[in-house]
C-alpha cells in the first residue's frame, strides 16, 4: 500500500510538523471559504499536537473562522476521564479563544449511543448543508490492531454507505461508541494519521505490506479519500 510518510525524531517533532501543515491550511481554507473545519481525534498521540496548538498558534489562529469536530467519541459523560472531548477541552479547546458555537463535540447526554449518532449528523449536515461533508482536515490515529477513529476491524460501520455518523460497539473499553463513517471520512480534503510509539510498528508494516490493488484487511487502510493520506510517524512507530 503506498504511503506518503512523513517521520520525525520524536512525536514532540511530529506533531510541530503535522501542525505547521494544518496551519498552512487553515490559512488556505479561511481565505478561499471564510472557514475551516477538522475533525479531530482522540486516544493519547494528538494531545501533543492540540496542546502545542494552544501554546504556540494561539494567535495565529483565527479561530473565529474555525469549526473543531471530532472524529468519533466515546459514548461516556463529556467530563469523564475517557471522554475525547474532555481530552481536547484539557489541551485545545479551554486554551483558546474559540467561539463556542464553533466547537462541535460529539455529545452523548442522549438516552442511546444510536440517538447520539442521529444527533451528530444533523450536526455535521447543518454545517456541510447537502454538500458532500469535506473536511478540510481530518486526523486519525490508528490502534495496534488497525482500527481508526472507533472503526474496528470487522465493524459493519466499514461498510456502511449512507450515513456519516454512527453508534458502534467496539473491542475496547469503553466498548459503546460514535464514529464518523468511511462516506465522510473518504471525502476529507486533507487527512492525516498521526502514530508514534514502538507499539504501531507492526501494524505500520503490515498496512505498509499489503498490495494497493486490493481492499485493505485494516480498517485504516480502508479511509482511501481521493486526495490521498499522510501519515505523520515518530521513529518509534516507523522503525
Ligand atoms: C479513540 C481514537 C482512536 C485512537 C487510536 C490510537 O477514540 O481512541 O479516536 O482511534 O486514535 O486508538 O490511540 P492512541 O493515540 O492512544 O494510541
Amino acid at each position: 500500500m503506498f504511503f506518503e510518510s512523513r517521520i520525525f525524531p520524536t512525536i514532540a517533532e511530529m506533531s510541530e510538523a503535522a501542525l505547521d501543515a494544518i496551519l498552512r491550511i487553515v490559512n488556505d481554507a479561511v481565505s478561499k471559504r471564510n472557514r475551516f473545519s477538522i475533525a479531530l481525534s482522540g486516544g493519547h498521540t494528538p494531545a501533543k499536537l492540540y496542546a502545542l496548538w494552544a501554546e504556540k498558534y494561539k494567535t495565529q489562529t483565527p479561530w473565529d473562522r474555525v469549526h473543531l469536530f471530532f472524529g468519533d467519541e466515546r459514548f461516556v459523560p463529556e467530563d469523564d476521564l475517557l471522554s475525547n472531548y474532555r481530552m481536547a477541552r484539557q489541551t485545545l479547546v479551554d486554551h483558546v479563544p474559540i467561539p463556542k458555537e464553533n466547537v462541535h463535540p460529539m455529545l452523548t447526554n442522549f438516552p442511546s449511543p444510536e440517538k447520539a449518532a442521529k444527533a451528530y449528523e444533523v450536526e455535521l449536515r447543518k454545517f456541510f448543508g447537502e454538500g458532500p461533508p469535506a473536511l478540510d482536515v481530518q486526523l486519525l490515529g490508528l490502534g495496534v490492531e488497525g482500527h481508526t477513529a472507533s472503526l474496528f476491524p470487522g465493524s459493519p460501520a466499514l461498510d456502511e454507505k449512507q450515513r456519516w455518523v454512527v453508534a458502534v460497539t467496539a473491542p475496547a473499553e469503553p466498548p459503546q461508541r460514535l464514529t464518523l463513517t468511511p462516506v465522510v471520512l473518504n471525502e476529507g480534503l486533507n487527512t492525516f494519521f498521526l502514530v508514534a510509539g514502538e507499539d504501531k510498528r507492526e501494524i505500520l508494516t503490515a498496512l505498509r505490506s499489503e498490495p494497493q490493488d486490493v481492499q485493505s484487511k485494516y480498517p485504516a487502510g480502508r479511509i482511501r479519500p481521493a486526495r490521498g493520506v499522510v501519515w505523520y510517524l515518530d521513529q518509534a512507530a516507523a522503525g
